[in-house]
């Protein structure tokens, strides 16, 4: 799906309707880390003004997808609790490091380009959680998220292309850190988290 490599392991779904409480939980953390880290990128780019709206108006509706993910946790009872580490995306961040990069192209195109590999992923688990939910308010929630993370995505790829100003390096650097994502998630442990 998208740019990734490999499928998510089909136990992770099974985890997934075991603990769909955690799922939730994690998945709540996450839209906050996206829309502080878009805020971050946009923050350390300053005179870039096309890249700070589209940073921004991506915070914005990460935002709005983590008042919506409180909202359900309030009604089931849960609570966010401390924020977990998120193993995933620290290893994907390392892998951008230590994968030697055709050093005409910036370093925020490697930040650019794991936004991206994040959405990818969190969009296709959305498309798993959606035939592991039952009820119909829920699945709907994960539907629209599923478009928005696609979206998102795009978004990420699109800005990465812009930034780097050579689409064909841009997507062969995409390519190279899709296979390190690849490894990644093949080796992390199958848990009820969105990434892990
Ligand atoms: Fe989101
Ligand atoms: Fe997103």
């Amino acid at each position: 799906m998208l740019c990734l490599k490999v499928p998510t392991d089909p136990r992770w779904a099974r985890e997934a309707r075991r603990d769909l409480a955690a799922v939730l939980i994690d998945h709540a953390h996450c839209e906050m880390k996206a829309a502080s880290n878009a805020l971050s990128l946009a923050a350390r780019h300053p005179r870039d003004l096309a890249l700070v709206k589209a940073l921004t108006d991506l915070a914005r509706e990460e935002i709005d997808h983590f008042q919506r993910v409180l909202e359900v946790l309030a009604q089931r009872g849960l609570e966010l609790g401390a924020p977990p580490v998120d193993e995933y995306a620290a290893e994907l961040r390392k892998a951008a490091a230590t994968t030697p990069r055709d050093q005409s192209l910036p370093v925020l195109v490697d930040r650019l380009l794991v936004g991206a590999l994040i959405e990818a992923r969190s969009c296709e688990r959305f498309k798993l959680l959606i035939d592991v939910i039952e009820e119909p308010e829920l699945r709907a929630f994960y539907k629209e998220l599923f478009a928005a993370e696609a979206r998102h995505y795009r978004t990420f790829l699109d800005l990465a292309i812009e930034v780097g100003g050579d689409a064909a390096k841009v997507e062969a650097r995409l390519d190279a850190l899709a296979d390190r994502e690849a490894e990644i998630v093949q080796r992390l442990p199958v848990n009820a988290t969105v990434h892990g």
